[in-house]
């Protein structure tokens, strides 16, 4: 067996619009979505073992047992397999934890993706689909990366081709809030879906051929999220202005919190914006969208990149 370590990109995703469209059995909420991955990216790196998984991060906020989704994403692809190899994989954070930006349910995907290689199982994202599914509603996402709209507990993915052109401005978890939270107040302010829905018409436009009004887009969970959470509330209020100055084309918060992304026409107001906002000691990190062909070909770090 060859026992070279091979590194892959794991990235980063935020959601360009998301509406509550209904509640599913089981408690959660129904989701529709539009996704879009960034260029930020996590490092995994894999190294064949005999036996054993193993689970390596310097960064603190990483559980390195079997309770990390990685872990999990490994043992799934060894019962696909039907042996009992090993693994060790090693994590290294750049994504927010917690953020909304779907770090934990990248790496665990990348782990599903890049195994399916290394051991030569090729069962490909369709045929990973159920095992990404098991782990989380965010893991399906990141098998196909680009932009795509996620149905069902955002777990039903189906990929559009649009050209995402805006500069993108991250603004990475501006203070934690629990998922759960969040679509409690969203439930006790009585939020139903909005009418009529703003990604219904978005894809109506992108039918059409024409170029995608992202601006059109919001989120459904963005004022529940600043309704649980004091500082994410200012926050919010200075991106808002920051966004009215320099003409930002969307500002909006990604999942359910607590990143927020500001979209730009231009990378000179992006990057009044990012001063902006550092003079009043927001940090931001400026971003590309990665299409769906992008994704594919740069998941592996090669040697010489
Ligand atoms: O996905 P996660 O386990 O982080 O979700 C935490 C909680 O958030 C769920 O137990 C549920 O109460 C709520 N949730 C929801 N609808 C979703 C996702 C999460 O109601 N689509």
């Amino acid at each position: 067996m060859k026992m070279k370590p091979r590194t892959f990109r794991s990235f980063a995703k935020i959601n360009l619009g998301l509406e509550v469209t209904g509640k599913l059995p089981g408690g959660y909420h129904e989701l529709k979505t539009i996704f879009a991955t960034l260029s930020l990216h996590d490092l995994i790196t894999l190294k064949p073992r005999p036996r054993g998984i193993v689970i390596r991060s310097a960064h603190p906020g990483v559980p390195c047992d079997e309770t990390n989704l990685c872990h999990r994403a490994a043992v799934r692809m060894q019962s696909l397999a039907g042996h009992t190899r090993g693994v060790e994989i090693t994590i290294q954070k750049r994504i927010a934890i917690g953020g909304g930006l779907g770090g934990g349910s990248s790496n665990a995907a990348t782990v599903l993706r890049a195994l399916d290689s290394m051991w030569g199982l090729n069962l490909g994202p369709e045929g990973l689909v159920d095992a990404a599914k098991s782990l989380g509603a965010d893991v399906p996402y990141f098998l196909f990366g680009g932009p795509a709209l996620g149905l069902g507990r955002g777990d039903d993915i189906h990929p559009l081709d649009l050209r995402l052109k805006e500069k993108v401005l991250l603004v990475p978890g501006a203070g934690g809030v629990s998922t759960a939270a969040v679509f409690g107040q969203f439930a006790a302010r009585g939020g139903g879906p909005r009418r009529p829905s703003r990604i219904d018409a978005f894809l109506r436009h992108c039918e059409r051929g024409e170029s995608p009004r992202v601006a059109t887009l919001r989120n459904d969970l963005g004022p529940a999220a600043i309704a649980v959470s004091a500082p994410l509330a200012a926050t919010a209020r200075v991106l808002r202005a920051a966004a009215r100055h320099h003409g930002a084309t969307l500002a909006a918060m990604s999942g359910s919190g607590s990143s927020f992304f500001l979209l730009f026409e231009s990378t000179s107001a992006r990057a009044d914006a990012a001063r902006e906002l550092k003079a009043v000691g927001i940090p931001s990190r400026r971003c590309a969208f990665v299409s769906r062909q992008a994704f594919a070909s740069g998941f592996e770090v090669r040697r010489a990149d």
